[in-house]
Parts: structure tokens; C-alpha cells; sequence
């Protein structure tokens, strides 16, 4: 095996041993922090070469079934913004938050906002874990391969609102959660009306923010 094929086995098989310990315990987050930041910084100049045309079209699936375009969308752990981009071009008019843990990754976003879509769309460095955003600041919040803190998440989307997780790879996603211990988190969360999407190989689970917790 090549020296560079090792590091990208080795980063894959840390981002899932990193959400398997943080969605058990998300204090643990603590320590899985800085070096997520880490690796994610390393990865963000290539970022782009690594996905492939189709990483998105779970979470597009998803989208389609939304019963109203939403008017304040989320995409956490943006990364170079690719889904934040999807979700503008598909909601006309809504305003889109990318937010990423990595300083790198989003100035790779910024770089690549299209001007159509650079009034509306704009790019934040922050922690999921810890968001800097008022409760219930957006009707949709979606992740694309990123790590859930679910009480953060409870706490962000509007009641009404939506959810959505999606894995570009499914079960073989480094990041990923199995979808029924998504699902009994995001009910414990006060999120229900729960629904599975498959396409391209990828997986997206939409969840519904109850009226009140
Ligand atoms: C696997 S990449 C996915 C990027 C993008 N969503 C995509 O699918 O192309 C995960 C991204 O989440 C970011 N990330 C990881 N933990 C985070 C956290 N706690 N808060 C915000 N971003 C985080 C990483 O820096 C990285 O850019």
C-alpha cells in the first residue's frame, strides 16, 4: 500500500471512530476535537477531488420531500460548501449557513460561492457541538457526512422544522450513524415523522422538530 492510500485508510477509520465515541458520548468530543480540526484542514485544497458527482443525491432525495421550501437552511460541517450550494440553488430565495469546524475548509467555501448565489449563502468557522445561533434559527437544518450533536441540533431547528442526515456512501460513509440509533437519539430529541432515502449508494434520514418538546 502506498504512503498516501495508508493516511486516507487511516483518516477514514479515525472520522468513524470519532463518531462512534462522540455519538455515545459526546463529552468526549473534547478530545476528538482538535484533531478532527486537524485532519479536516489537511484534507480541505483536495477536498473537492474526493467526491464524487452523485455524493449528494440522498440527501437530494430527501430534500424533495420537504412539504414547503424553508426560508433559513443550515448545512453543518459544510466543508467546501458543495451541499450548502445544492440547497441555495434548490431554495430560491432561502438564506444558507455553511458552517465548519475548520478554518480551511471554509475559506475554501468562500472561495468557491458562484456570484448568483453569493447573496445569500455565507460561510461561518464554528463548532457544531456548540453553535452560535439563537434556538429554533432555521426551519432546515441538513448534514452531509457529519458527525450529529443531537441535543445541539434539537436546540437550532425551529419547532416544525426539519432534519435531515445524510451519508454520500451509506453504512461505508467514515462518518457514519446507523439509522435506528438515529433515529431513537432524535426522538429523545423531540424530533419525529421520520423518513429513509437511498440513491446513488448514499442514505438520508428527514426528521420533523415536534410542535413543542
Ligand atoms: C466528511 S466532511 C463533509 C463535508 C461536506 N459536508 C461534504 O459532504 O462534502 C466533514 C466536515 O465536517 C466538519 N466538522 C467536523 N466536526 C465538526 C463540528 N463539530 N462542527 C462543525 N464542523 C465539523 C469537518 O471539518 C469537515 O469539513
Amino acid at each position: 500500500m502506498r504512503l498516501a492510500e495508508l493516511e486516507a485508510s487511516l483518516g477514514r477509520r479515525f472520522a468513524r471512530l470519532t463518531t462512534n465515541a462522540v455519538v455515545a458520548r459526546p463529552r468526549l468530543w473534547r478530545v476528538f476535537r482538535w484533531l478532527t480540526r486537524a485532519q479536516f484542514s489537511r484534507l480541505a485544497p483536495v477536498w473537492d477531488s474526493m467526491r464524487r458527482p452523485e455524493a449528494f443525491a440522498a440527501l437530494e432525495r430527501a430534500l424533495d420531500e420537504l412539504p414547503e421550501a424553508p426560508k433559513r437552511v443550515l448545512d453543518l460541517g459544510t466543508g467546501t460548501g458543495l451541499a450548502a450550494f445544492v440547497a441555495a440553488r434548490r431554495f430560491f430565495g432561502a438564506e444558507v449557513v455553511g458552517v465548519d469546524l475548520a478554518a480551511a475548509m471554509v475559506e475554501q467555501a468562500r472561495e468557491r460561492t458562484p456570484p448568483e448565489l453569493a447573496e445569500r449563502v455565507r460561510f461561518e468557522q464554528a463548532d457544531g457541538a456548540r453553535l452560535p445561533f439563537q434556538d429554533g434559527a432555521f426551519d432546515l437544518v441538513q448534514l452531509a457526512n457529519m458527525i450529529p450533536f443531537f441535543a445541539e441540533l434539537a436546540r437550532v431547528v425551529a419547532a416544525g422544522g426539519h432534519l435531515v442526515l445524510s451519508f454520500s456512501a451509506g453504512p461505508e460513509t467514515p462518518i457514519w450513524v446507523p439509522p435506528e440509533r438515529l433515529r431513537r437519539e432524535l426522538s429523545a430529541h423531540g424530533f419525529a415523522d421520520f423518513a429513509d432515502f437511498e440513491a446513488e449508494g448514499g442514505t438520508a434520514l428527514l426528521a420533523r422538530k415536534g410542535d413543542r418538546l
